[in-house]
């Protein structure tokens, strides 16, 4: 791999599974194939696991790992082209990644979505513009619309702790939220599963929360929970806001909390969740406390994922 940025960058899935689950036997089966390397991480935005994980996975292949919390203490960043940058930006993406590309090896980025303008959001210009000027091999620590990291690490714990010859009905379900929220985890989950093929997936969500077509091809899309839950071996939970009317809350019914009520119309179904999880808003204490949680073994594999991708890129890149 040369980047990181959605599953479309992974050659073959099962092998990239294969070495993350390597790595979580023996975390240091690799670790002096990153040495004498240096990966940068970018945070615009907050993060506790992908900051954290990304960290460990790098040490463990014996890379060192600068973070750069950008967005509270770097220059604000210019990403449009030939702005005229008499505003808030002081420097611009073409001038820092260059200089980036001099400092590091690899460079780690994450840069939500402003869920103010679909279009700019959706061309992941600042993604792409490091990308496009850094010139050295870069990896989503999310994006505006994905989060490729997260999906790899969900996908680990899916198929870990599935044991049967039937494929598993995996169902993506809308929760109720506070804030609006981006759509890169729905997205990304949603095209992981898609392109992995060897489940059975399902959409469910209240009409008007439907994501791009772009990323949900080959998936059963519902509007009755009850419906999509029967049957379901997992379970992923996540809010997201509107796509098509942007960024917008339409209604935060409660009744779409996950609780072991609704468990009760699956097949005893193991329960995901990316985390940080907005308690008895979107998950009830009882599930994420209860023993069909996976949402803490999801965090861990968060590890592995890391440093399978890391590891792919230093051999490749
Ligand atoms: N799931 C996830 O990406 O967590 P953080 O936002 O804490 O990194």
């Amino acid at each position: 791999m040369k980047k990181f940025i959605s599953v479309h960058d992974v050659t073959d899935l099962s092998a990239l599974v294969a070495d993350a689950l390597r790595y979580k036997a023996n975390p240091h089966a690799d670790k002096t194939l990153g040495s004498g390397k240096r990966i940068g991480l970018l945070f615009l935005n907050p993060s506790l696991r992908t900051r954290l994980s990304s960290q460990v996975a790098a040490q463990n292949l014996g890379m060192e790992a600068i973070v750069f919390n950008v967005g509270q203490e770097g220059w604000a960043l210019e990403f449009e082209e030939e702005a005229i940058m008499s505003g808030n930006t002081v420097e611009h993406i073409k001038d820092a990644a260059r200089v980036l590309s001099l400092y590091f090896d690899v460079l780690a980025i994450r840069t939500f979505p402003t869920l103010k303008n679909r279009e700019d959001d959706y061309s992941e210009l600042f993604i792409n513009q490091v990308i496009k000027y850094a010139g050295i091999p870069v990896i989503s620590l999310e994006s505006a619309t994905l989060h490729p990291l997260q999906s790899f690490a969900d996908l680990i714990t899916i198929q870990e702790t599935w044991k049967h010859p039937k494929k598993p009905k995996v169902v993506l379900t809308w929760a109720p939220h506070v804030k609006p929220l981006p759509q890169c985890v729905a997205n990304s989950f949603s095209q992981w599963m898609t392109t992995w093929g060897e489940c059975d997936f399902t959409i469910v969500h209240p009409e008007g929360y439907e994501l791009a077509d772009t990323f949900t091809q080959g998936a059963t899309i519902l509007h009755d929970q009850k419906s999509a839950l029967q049957e379901a071996d997992y379970v992923y939970v996540k809010n997201w806001s509107t796509y098509n009317d942007y960024g917008k809350i339409y209604e935060s019914d409660p009744s779409w909390m996950l609780t072991n009520k609704h468990l009760a119309l699956t097949q005893n179904a193991r329960v995901m969740h990316c985390l940080p999880v907005r308690r008895n808003v979107e998950l009830s204490d009882e599930i994420l406390d209860g023993p069909n949680s996976l949402v803490t073994q999801q965090a861990g594999n968060r590890i592995w994922g890391a440093q399978a991708v890391l590891a792919n890129i230093l051999k490749n890149a």
